[in-house]
């Protein structure tokens, strides 16, 4: 099992690789970081945003939290999303959702769970949005997969309702979101063909 201890030795053998690789890779970083990226996910530990599109620090800028949801008062992410959008000026948000999602699958089960369940309303939310689409499927894994994938849509929905995203293409800024949605099972990610590049809704 790995320790702390195990943690800290494999953070200094990797800084030691990518500077053999690249020398003065952590130096240059040091001084600013120009992402085009801003990637909102779960907080799922077999999701990592870097990891997964293979790509080193300083390439993506990362918000998640429990099914990668956008509330429009949870400031903690319009926070990120404003500093992303109006100082790092990133050109990309990509909502990454996951099928098998334990938070979408806690929304559904009927069962309570604590102050979880409060966070998890706004999952119920985007299923009552879409009750008849999702009654209609009889298989329950089907069925949580599709409001996977809902659930995104709708996150893309609300990132381009913020002020911040409003603000921007009002002023032209260059400016997508996307949504995609990942699997576990072998993966790869699926780009929802939902994104949106200006204020054409
Ligand atoms: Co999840």
């Amino acid at each position: 099992m790995d320790t702390p201890n195990t943690l800290l030795e494999n953070n200094r053998s990797w800084a030691k690789r990518i500077e053999r690789e690249k020398p003065g890779f952590f130096e240059q970083l040091s001084t600013q970081q120009t992402p085009e990226y801003l990637w909102i996910g779960c907080s799922d530990s077999r999701v990592p945003a870097n990891e997964i599109v293979n790509l080193p620090p300083g390439e993506i800028f990362v918000h998640r939290n429990i099914a990668n949801v956008v509330v429009h008062t949870d400031l903690n992410c319009l926070s990120v999303i404003q500093y992303a959008v109006e100082v790092l000026k990133v050109k990309h948000i990509i909502v990454c959702g996951h099928y098998g999602c334990g938070g979408i699958k806690a929304a559904l089960d009927g069962q309570p769970h604590g102050l979880i369940d409060n966070w998890l309303r706004h999952i119920r939310d985007v299923y009552r949005f879409n009750t008849e689409q999702l009654d209609a499927i009889a298989d329950p894994k089907q069925r949580t997969d599709r409001l996977c994938e809902l659930n995104v849509v709708e996150q893309v929905d609300n990132i381009c309702n913020t002020t911040m995203v409003q603000n921007a293409w009002g002023a032209g800024q260059e400016l997508t979101v996307h949504g995609w949605i990942y699997r576990l099972e072998d993966g790869l990610i699926k780009d929802l063909n939902v994104s949106v590049h200006a204020q054409n809704k």
